[in-house]
């Protein structure tokens, strides 16, 4: 008699709840992070993202930040009377963001980004993604599309949706010595899986769905504002 063994589920080496605990997004990201490695290793200093998020946030709208890390943006430019949801695939990052952020009583949401967002379709004003492409299995972006699917349905239609975002890509962009080090050892640990990400395919999977505001590259960074049509 043979017995069928079933194969054990593939390792998804981009899982890592202790890398994003609660702990360590409350006392290190921002340093180590925000002011350690998006100069050092990525060439792109805070104040360029911080610009798309003064630029696209308004009093009284519905804001989805996908992946918030500490809450260090929303924390320093979100106005007052914000709808916010807080969405991670960690409850350590999601649980030091909300709590920063308590001020604005966010809505949160535990769910991996490239599923299916929990909010109704054309409801939501702006969507944010800031760092998180390159964090998202699938080492292309062309086979990250479901995100941009997915928050193309959420957002509100007719230009009245919009979607900020920055992410380290792999190619189309300048990497310093120590930037490409940094880009082999976050991929080989799982933290990172970008080797794939390309400037090209970006624009490419954004101009598909929406209309581009504004895109800019920082050193290894792109930078990107676009509407819903
Ligand atoms: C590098 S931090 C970015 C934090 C912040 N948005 C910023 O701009 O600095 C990546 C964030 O994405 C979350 N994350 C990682 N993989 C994710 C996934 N598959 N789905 C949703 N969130 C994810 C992490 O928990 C963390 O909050």
């Amino acid at each position: 008699m043979s017995t069928t063994v079933p194969a054990p589920p593939a390792l998804d080496i981009t899982f890592h709840p202790d890398l994003w605990s609660q702990t360590k997004m409350t006392r290190l990201y921002d340093l180590l992070v925000v002011h350690g490695t998006y100069p050092l290793l990525w060439g792109c200093r805070w104040k360029y993202p911080a610009r798309l998020y003064r630029h696209a946030l308004r009093p009284g709208t519905t804001v989805l930040d996908i992946g918030p890390g500490s809450g260090f943006f929303l924390d320093r430019f979100a106005p007052g009377n914000l709808r916010l949801h807080l969405l991670d695939r960690y409850t350590g990052s999601l649980t030091a963001a909300a709590t920063r952020l308590a001020r604005h009583r966010p809505a949160l949401h535990t769910g991996d980004a490239l599923d299916p967002l929990p909010l109704p379709s054309s409801s939501v004003d702006l969507v944010v993604l800031g760092m998180v492409l390159h964090c998202l299995r699938g080492q292309t972006i062309t086979a990250k599309t479901p995100v941009f699917d997915h928050i193309h349905e959420v957002l509100k239609k007719d230009g009245q949706g919009e979607f900020l975002g920055y992410t380290v890509l792999a190619h189309g962009v300048g990497h310093s010595p120590l930037g490409r080090v940094g880009l082999g050892l976050l991929n080989r640990r799982g933290v990172f899986a970008n080797t794939g990400d390309s400037l090209t395919d970006l624009v490419t999977v954004l101009s598909d769905r929406f209309e581009i505001v504004e895109l800019s590259v920082r050193g290894s960074v792109a930078l990107w504002r676009v509407r819903t049509r």
